[in-house]
C-alpha cells in the first residue's frame, strides 16, 4: 500500500533522525519514493536562542508493522551547512545577515495550517510576511517611511496627460472584459520600452505580483532548482518553493555593497538550474548591479541554459542615467523582464503589470495559467496605464524628482547619524536598508516604538525573514521630510 508518513510520526521520525530535539516541524511535502519509503521535506527548528531553521530530508523505511527513519540531506550546492542539517531558500543560520552587534533572531516564513487538513501531499505556500505586515499598518499609519513605490498620481493628473485617442478611448470606454493577453496598444506600449521587443512579445498582468505567480507555476515543478537573490520581494522565491522546485538563495551582503556574486552563482548551479532570478534596483536594498555583473549573469544563464527573470519594476529610478542596465528580455532568448506601473510610474493602484519576453512559449504557458487568476485586466486601467505610459517622460520626471529630493535629505540625515545607523547608499529605485547599529537596541523593538509614539512606519529586516538589525526605508513618497524629522526626534530622545 502506497501511504505517505503520517502526520503524528513527523516529529517523532525527525528527532531520531536529528538525535536531538526538533523544537519545531512544519511539513512542506511528502514524496512517495516507493512502497516502502517516503521522504519527507520539512522544515525544522533544532537548537534555541540561536535557533537554526533547517530543511531535511527523512525517509522511513516501512517493514510489516515497524518504520524507521534516517536522515538523508538533499544534495544542492551553494546552500549553507551546519551540522547535520541543511539550510534552504528562506530559512537562514541567524548569525548570517548582519554585523556581531546585531540582535540576532532566526526568523522563519511560517506555513499556514492548510484549510484541508495537514496531511495533504500538496505544497503549500507561506505568508507574504511583508504583505501580512503591510495588512496591519499601511492604512492604519501617518507616514509610511518604508513603501516601495513613488507617491500615487492623482488620476486627474494622468488624464490630463492623455493625447487626443486615449483621451478618446477614456471617455467612450466600456467597462466589459478586456483582451486577455492585454490590450494591444498597452501591449505596443510596454514593447516600446525594450530595444527588440513587439506587442506579441508582451502579456499584461495584473501587477507585478500575478506575473510572479504565473511564470514561477509556468517554469518550474518538482525537480526544478531555482536560483534567487536575497534579501528580496518573498513572492520570487516563495512562490517558486511552492511548486515543489528546489530554491537556492543566493544572499547579498551588506559587507559587500549587497553585490552579487558571479562565481558564488556559478557554484549555485546545478543541471536541474531552470532560472535565475535577479532585481535590480533591487528591494530591499537599492542595490544596482554594474555592467560587467549583469553581463555575467547573462553569460551564466545562457551557460547553464536557464532562463534569466530580471525583476525591473525600479528601472527608469537609477540615480545616474549612465548606470542603466539593458533589460533582461533584450539580453538573451531566455530573459524575462518583469515591469510594473507600481513604482518607477507611480500608479500602484491601476495594478496594471506585464512580462516580456522574446520566449512566446513562455508567455502562452502563462496565459494559460492567467485565465485561472485574473483572466484579463480592468478595462479603465488598461486605458490609464497606456495613457501614462505614452507620457512616460512627465511620469517619470515626476517620479525621479521625488526620489532625488529625499535622497539628498536621505544623505543629510545618514552623515549626521553615521554613528548610529549604516547605510549602503542605494544606486537607484526608492528604497534602501539601513542598519541601526546601537548595540542592545533592537530595529523591531525600535520601530515599534516609533510608531507608537510618531506614527512612523518602518519595515523591519524580519519582515524578510532576514536577521539583524536592517530595516527597509522607502524614499519614494512626499511626506519623507516629515517623517524624517519625527524619526530624528526619536532618535533624538531614545539613541543619544
Ligand atoms: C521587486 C518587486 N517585484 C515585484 C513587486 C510587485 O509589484 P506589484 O505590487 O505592483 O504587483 C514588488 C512590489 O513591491 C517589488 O518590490
Amino acid at each position: 500500500m502506497r501511504r505517505a508518513i503520517p502526520a503524528d510520526r513527523e516529529e517523532a521520525c525527525i528527532s531520531a533522525a536529528l538525535g536531538k530535539g526538533a523544537l519545531d516541524v512544519a511539513r512542506e511535502a511528502t514524496e512517495i519514493v516507493d512502497d516502502q519509503r517516503a521522504v519527507l521535506r520539512a522544515r525544522i527548528l533544532i537548537g534555541d536562542p540561536a535557533g537554526i531553521v533547517g530543511r531535511v530530508a527523512m525517509v522511513e523505511e516501512r517493514g510489516p508493522d515497524q518504520s524507521r527513519a534516517r536522515m538523508e540531506a538533499i544534495p544542492q550546492p551553494g546552500t549553507a551547512q551546519l551540522g547535520r542539517a541543511e539550510l534552504h531558500a528562506g530559512e537562514v543560520a541567524p548569525e548570517r545577515g548582519g554585523g556581531a552587534d546585531d540582535h540576532d533572531r532566526p526568523v522563519r516564513h511560517r506555513h499556514q495550517d492548510s484549510p484541508v487538513g495537514d496531511d495533504a501531499d500538496t505544497m503549500r505556500i507561506a505568508d507574504f510576511a511583508l504583505e501580512r505586515f503591510f495588512a496591519r499598518w499601511e492604512f492604519a499609519v501617518e507616514h509610511l517611511l518604508c513603501a516601495s513605490d513613488v507617491q500615487g498620481m492623482p488620476m486627474a493628473e494622468v488624464l490630463a496627460l492623455a493625447d487626443d485617442e486615449t483621451r478618446a478611448m477614456w471617455e467612450g470606454l466600456t467597462l466589459g472584459y478586456t483582451e486577455s493577453t492585454g490590450h494591444p496598444l498597452l501591449r505596443r506600449e510596454i514593447a516600446a520600452l525594450y530595444d527588440d521587443l513587439e506587442a506579441d512579445d508582451i502579456l499584461v498582468f495584473a501587477g507585478a505580483e500575478e506575473a510572479i505567480f504565473c511564470l514561477a507555476n509556468a517554469l518550474l515543478s518538482p525537480g526544478d532548482h531555482a536560483i534567487v537573490t536575497w534579501p528580496g520581494y518573498q513572492s520570487l522565491y516563495e512562490v517558486a518553493r511552492s511548486t515543489g522546485a528546489d530554491v537556492t538563495l543566493h544572499e547579498l551582503r551588506e559587507d559587500t555593497g549587497w553585490s552579487i556574486d558571479l562565481e558564488r552563482l556559478r557554484g549555485q548551479l546545478t543541471p536541474a538550474t531552470k532560472l535565475i532570478v535577479v532585481n535590480g534596483p533591487h528591494n530591499p536594498t537599492g542595490m544596482l548591479p554594474d555592467r560587467a555583473t549583469f553581463d555575467g549573469l547573462v553569460a551564466l544563464a545562457e551557460e547553464a541554459g536557464a532562463f534569466l527573470l530580471s525583476d525591473e519594476v525600479y528601472r527608469f529610478l537609477e540615480f545616474d542615467e549612465v548606470d542603466r542596465l539593458p533589460t533582461g528580455a533584450d539580453s538573451l532568448p531566455r530573459g524575462i523582464s518583469l515591469g510594473v506601473m507600481s513604482k518607477s510610474f507611480a500608479m500602484p493602484g491601476l495594478r496594471i503589470g506585464w512580462l516580456a519576453t522574446r520566449d512566446r512559449d513562455v508567455l502562452e504557458r502563462c496565459m494559460r495559467l492567467k485565465d485561472y487568476t485574473t483572466i484579463c485586466s480592468s478595462a479603465p486601467s488598461e486605458v490609464l496605464a497606456l495613457i501614462g505610459l505614452r507620457a512616460r517622460d512627465a511620469v517619470l520626471a515626476r517620479s525621479r524628482s521625488i526620489v532625488q529630493s529625499n535622497i539628498e535629505r536621505l544623505d543629510v540625515f545618514f552623515d549626521e547619524w553615521a554613528d548610529r545607523f549604516s547605510w549602503v547608499r542605494p544606486r537607484g529605485g526608492s528604497i534602501g536598508f539601513p542598519r541601526l547599529t546601537v548595540p542592545g537596541v533592537s530595529i523591531d523593538d525600535w520601530s515599534a516604538g516609533l510608531v507608537e509614539t510618531a506614527g512612523v512606519l518602518l519595515l523591519p529586516a524580519s519582515q524578510f525573514g532576514y536577521g539583524g538589525n536592517h530595516f527597509r526605508l522607502g524614499f519614494g513618497r512626499t511626506d519623507l521630510p516629515v517623517a524624517l524629522d519625527l524619526l530624528e526626534r526619536y532618535a533624538e530622545a531614545t539613541l543619544r
